[in-house]
């Protein structure tokens, strides 16, 4: 065993594996980002390439990543140098992705914390039509220093976790959030599908008219199931570096899966009935879930009940991601750069808190300043979903399909053959051909090759 491995935290049983991938994978990605990016690109069709991309790209590459996370057990960039020195690369890529998803996940994380405290205090109750809702939420994002303030809370509440260590602090938040989070979903559901009109929402998730499919449109559900799943920049890969030798890998990336689309899928079970029988654009875009929301609640006998315990689980469910994230920059630090974990953990803090007051202000008073036409806030949000994510996918692909040493891969998947794996060849077959051709053909299809 060598130096870092020794030291290193390891998680508990079967069920915490599962549950902090979950905790990373289960996030605002899939109750805001999800039902917003479904919305702005036509519905069923983009649900039926979401599930497809989820299956067949997100299930291998997520098995991917935990083989090399185990088998190494170091932080991103560690790992794959330690497998093959020249795909450091690979995990620098991760190392920047996770920091520039911080940069507008925390605006996002904030957002929720200043919905938790109105509804609360019952501020959310007041309104009426959606469009209020609307137009509060507007005057909310672009004050210069409310969405800034929240922000703040949410990166010190992370950097208290990190702080506290793995074990504790992901564990502990993860165990309680996922079943809590699961129930309060299902209720609402019920209740979004006994409003009047709800069918007109559910027509729009659920039924594909295939000919709003444009190569953006598979780049953008590509996108979304790589950023759901946490997967394409070494999130995995981190925890995985604290997974057990006898953590069943398939049976725990098969879970996470599993449990992320139920949230995701659940989400706009909620949402798109609610858009429709209250009157909102699917395609507003970010402020989707902000303005439908409340105007949900509003018609629940104890809507202040039902909102605030709503929106302290996506808090949660929130930090139970920041966390992941922030984890994969604290430990490169920590290993690569020989900080103490204190002082890697309050570098993470302070460039994210900066990032994110950026990525803030652009939203409102800093909007001016874009790049490529669009402001900060929407650069990282497009640029680590659509971009950085699958190109971190593909790589992974590569480099565990055809660089690494396949008696490596199989041991991990195998648990050094303790374990049967029949669909070797096949996840082979999807890591070495099926993954990286189709990610390289929705890249040149989007740049406008054929
Ligand atoms: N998967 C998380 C979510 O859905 C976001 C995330 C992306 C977390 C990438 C870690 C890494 O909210």
């Amino acid at each position: 065993m060598n130096r870092i491995s020794q030291g290193r935290a390891t998680l508990g049983g079967k069920l915490s594996a599962v549950l902090v991938a979950a905790g990373s994978s289960v996030g605002l990605g899939n109750i805001w980002r999800f039902p917003y990016v479904v919305g702005e690109n036509g519905g069923g069709a983009f649900l039926a390439i979401y599930v497809c991309c989820v299956a067949l790209l997100g299930l291998p590459i997520m098995l991917a990543e935990f083989t090399v996370g185990r088998a190494s057990h170091r932080n991103a960039v560690g790992a794959f140098r330690a497998l093959d020195r020249r795909w450091s690369f690979l995990g620098y890529n991760g190392v920047l992705t996770a920091f520039l998803i911080l940069g507008f996940y925390f605006v996002v994380a904030g957002w929720t914390a200043e919905y938790l405290v109105h509804s609360l205090t019952g501020d959310l109750a007041h309104l009426s039509s959606a469009d209020e809702y609307a137009t509060v939420f507007d005057e909310f994002i672009r004050s210069p220093w409310r969405p800034i303030l929240y922000t703040g809370l949410f990166v010190l509440a992370t950097h208290a976790v990190i702080a506290m260590g793995v074990q504790q602090g992901i564990e502990r938040s993860a165990k309680l959030l996922m079943p809590l989070l699961l129930g309060v979903l299902v209720v609402l559901a019920i209740h979004s599908l006994l409003m009047p009109g709800s069918g007109e929402g559910l027509r729009f998730l659920f039924r594909p008219d295939f000919s709003k499919v444009t190569p953006s449109t598979i780049l953008v559900a590509l996108g979304q199931a790589f950023f759901s799943l946490s997967i394409g920049l070494g999130t995995m890969v981190t925890y995985a570096s604290y997974f057990k030798p006898d953590t069943n890998l398939r049976h725990t990336a098969l879970h996470v899966t599993l449990l992320d689309t139920a949230v995701a899928l659940l989400a706009g079970i909620v949402i798109f009935p609610a858009v429709f029988s209250v009157g909102i654009e699917p395609s507003s875009g970010p402020s989707l879930v902000f303005i439908t929301l409340p105007s949900i609640f509003n018609g629940m006998p104890w809507s202040m009940v039902w909102s605030s315990v709503f929106f302290l689980l996506l808090v949660i469910a929130a930090l139970t991601s920041t966390i992941s994230l922030h984890e994969v920059v604290t430990v490169y630090l920590h290993e690569e750069w020989h900080l103490s974990r204190r002082r890697a953990a309050w570098t993470t803090t302070l460039a994210t808190l900066l990032l994110g007051a950026l990525a803030s202000l652009s939203l409102g008073v800093l909007g001016g300043c874009t790049i490529f036409g669009e402001n900060l806030f929407d650069s990282l949000d497009f640029l680590t979903a659509n971009i950085l994510l699958p190109v971190g996918g593909f790589f992974t692909c590569i480099f565990v399909g055809w660089k690494l040493d396949r008696r490596i891969l199989r041991a991990q998947l195998t648990n050094d053959e303790a374990l049967r794996f029949r669909i070797y060849g096949v996840l082979s077959l999807l890591l070495r051909y099926f993954c990286p051709i189709l990610l390289l053909l929705v890249f040149l299809d989007n740049l406008g090759v054929f």
